[in-house]
């Protein structure tokens, strides 16, 4: 089914070409003055040169033309040339009839789909997962959402830190508090206990202790990086230890996950790739890019239109040792050979752009993507406190994004009880349900890349552009939608939609129309806060409708059921949009 845009504008085409001007003059947009139209052309006044007339003669010619088409109640032509147009309620009645009679509202999955790997969430191994963690995984989430609805095929990943330096720390730490641990002794032969020695909980106390530790005492530190490098070497003991430490905090990130509706089919890590590196940096060295400065292995990656130096790559420190950046490339060749896929996204902090800007360029320079992967760096801005600076705990520390989300839950379960009469056992479900429309709808409103300020008595209000006032607009919907079925209603889903009978009416129903269009631009930005924006201006014309009109006490049964279509229509695309944010909307509240 065609977009709606598309179709006023193919009709306004027609008309600029039988009046002897070219089609592309006909395009049409949403009106920047609701005041006067609703769509408007510009293309009289942009071809006004090439025909060599004015545009007010220009508008006038093509106004003719479309004089009698029954898409419009009112086309005028307004100085110095504009077509101002109004669509006539029949037609959008028509629209939003197909619409309401296909199950993807009358948007087609692409036919040319892609295949994408996403790498987003990326948690580290051992540590607590903390806000910073929270706006990847809440953005990634939203945009495989948006992509699979577009008809891509998405592959997300999570790509955990379970590597490196972080993981000998803990090793070390591990062995000082137990040091007669079986793990350690380079004479056992024996089978490893299945159990882990440690809690989820001790795991998340030793990290920051032995990372603290390792800073001020340098036999510690020493300790910690022989520790890493024995580990990287194959250590059976220490390598047993490891998975242990990773089994552990994955089960946590599972459980973490779940609660924020996050899931992810691939839950490889930085480990995974290790294998890779030596036959990787084999080749770069081989082909010459590779090259020795200051003891270290680099790929020049600066480029002539740089506005800003972009320093060489690292791929091996002086030590020897690979990092960060090499075990990215890494994972792109394993990306590669296993999916070739055509775009690679990654979500993180924005700053690290630099990071990604250099392993994007090393990737391309050294053939480890074939030249049309496309790969492709969402950064987002930091979630601040009120006071402007990153978010922390009362008392200054990093805020762990389980006690965030239980003071979310903490709040909104305070104002559900007391607007309702639902059961302690309801309201808490309702609490967790809304308290999480609350916590993604207020970090994907924003643009990514912005930072915003987290603040929870905005969030959780059901009043503004909040995620409680979406759920809220879809439940009282929804109760509208019981209390019709209640009174011996038709099923709701037979109704059609008729044309609209007030300005209310009208704008709702435009909004609606306005669905396929938004949600290709969601995609082609990688933008779920055009869907926050979309639904908060639906919600607030659904809002505005509701107030005008008495829907439920209306004598006139063909009128009734014609909201009634409407309002079940507005209800079905609610629910879609949260879905592609990431959230869903309880039966009440
Ligand atoms: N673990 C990293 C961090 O906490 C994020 C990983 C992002 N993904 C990647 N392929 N580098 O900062």
């Amino acid at each position: 089914m065609k977009k709606f845009l598309d179709q006023i504008s193919e009709q306004v085409e027609n008309a600029f070409e039988a009046a002897g001007y070219d089609r592309d003059m006909g395009r049409v947009t949403v009106s920047k003055r609701p005041d006067l139209c609703e769509y408007q052309c510009s293309g009289a006044m942009a071809g006004a040169r090439r025909f060599r007339r004015a545009p007010m003669d220009i508008a006038e010619g093509a106004a003719q033309k479309l004089a009698g088409c029954s898409m419009f109640s009112e086309v005028s032509v307004v100085r110095p040339g504009f077509l101002n147009l109004k669509l006539s309620g029949d037609f959008i009645r028509g629209y939003l009839e197909e619409m309401r009679t296909d199950a993807r509202f009358g948007a087609e999955p692409t036919d040319n789909p892609q295949t994408i790997v996403l790498d987003y969430g990326g948690p580290n191994v051992a540590k607590p997962l903390h806000v910073g963690h929270l706006r990847s995984a809440v953005i990634g989430e939203s945009i495989k959402r948006i992509l699979r609805w577009h008809g891509d095929r998405v592959i997300g990943d999570i790509h955990m830190g379970d590597w490196g330096l972080q993981m000998g720390l803990v090793i070390t730490e591990v062995k000082k508090r137990q040091p007669d641990l079986p793990y350690f002794d380079p004479s056992y032969s024996g089978e490893y206990p299945a159990e882990a020695p440690f809690t989820v909980e001790e795991l998340e106390e030793i990290y920051p202790y032995a990372s603290a530790r390792s800073k001020q005492d340098p036999a510690y530190y020493a300790e910690a990086m022989d520790n890493t490098h024995r580990l990287q070497e194959g250590d059976r003991g220490l390598r047993a230890l490891w998975q242990h430490i990773v089994a552990v905090s994955v089960a946590d990130m599972k459980k973490n996950y779940r609660n924020l509706d996050v899931d992810f089919d691939l839950w490889l890590g930085e480990s995974s790739v290790q294998s890779l590196i030596p036959g990787m940096v084999r080749d770069m060295k081989e082909s010459g890019l590779a090259y020795e400065s200051n003891g270290a292995l680099v790929v020049d990656v600066a480029e002539e239109t740089d506005s800003r130096e972009i320093p060489p790559c690292i791929i091996l420190k002086s030590d020897g040792a690979a990092l960060y950046t090499t075990t990215d490339l890494a994972t792109l060749l394993d990306r590669e050979e296993k999916y070739s896929p055509d775009r690679i996204i990654y979500i993180t902090d924005k700053r690290q752009e630099l990071h990604f800007r250099q392993v994007f360029r090393t990737a391309a320079k050294c053939g480890i993507v074939r030249p049309e992967t496309q790969l492709v760096h969402i950064g987002f801005g930091t979630m601040n406190g009120k006071d402007g600076k990153p978010f922390k705990t009362r008392d200054g520390g990093v805020m762990k994004l389980s006690a965030l989300i239980g003071d979310i839950r903490e709040e909104m379960l305070s104002k559900i009880s007391v607007n309702t009469e639902i059961g302690e056992e309801e309201a808490m479900q309702t609490a967790d349900q809304v308290a999480l429309a609350a916590l993604k709808y207020g970090d994907l409103s924003n643009q990514a890349s912005k930072d915003y300020v987290f603040d929870i008595e905005r969030f959780t209000s059901f009043e503004g552009d909040t995620g409680p006032y979406i759920l809220y607009t879809i439940v009282r919907i929804r109760s509208i939608l019981n209390r019709y079925r209640s009174e011996g209603g038709t099923d709701v889903r037979e109704l059609a939609v008729r044309a609209p009978q007030s300005a209310q009416e009208k704008a709702l129903m435009l909004d609606i129309a306005g669905l396929s269009e938004m949600l290709e631009g969601a995609w082609s930005d990688l933008a779920p806060h055009r869907i926050c924006g979309y639904i908060y201006q639906l919600s607030n014309d659904f809002n505005s409708f509701y107030h005008a009109t008495r829907i439920l006490t209306e004598e006139d049964p063909d009128k009734k059921e014609g909201w009634i279509a409407l309002l079940s229509l507005t209800e079905r695309i609610l629910c879609a949009c949260i879905d592609l944010l990431g959230f869903s909307a309880p039966e009440r509240m």
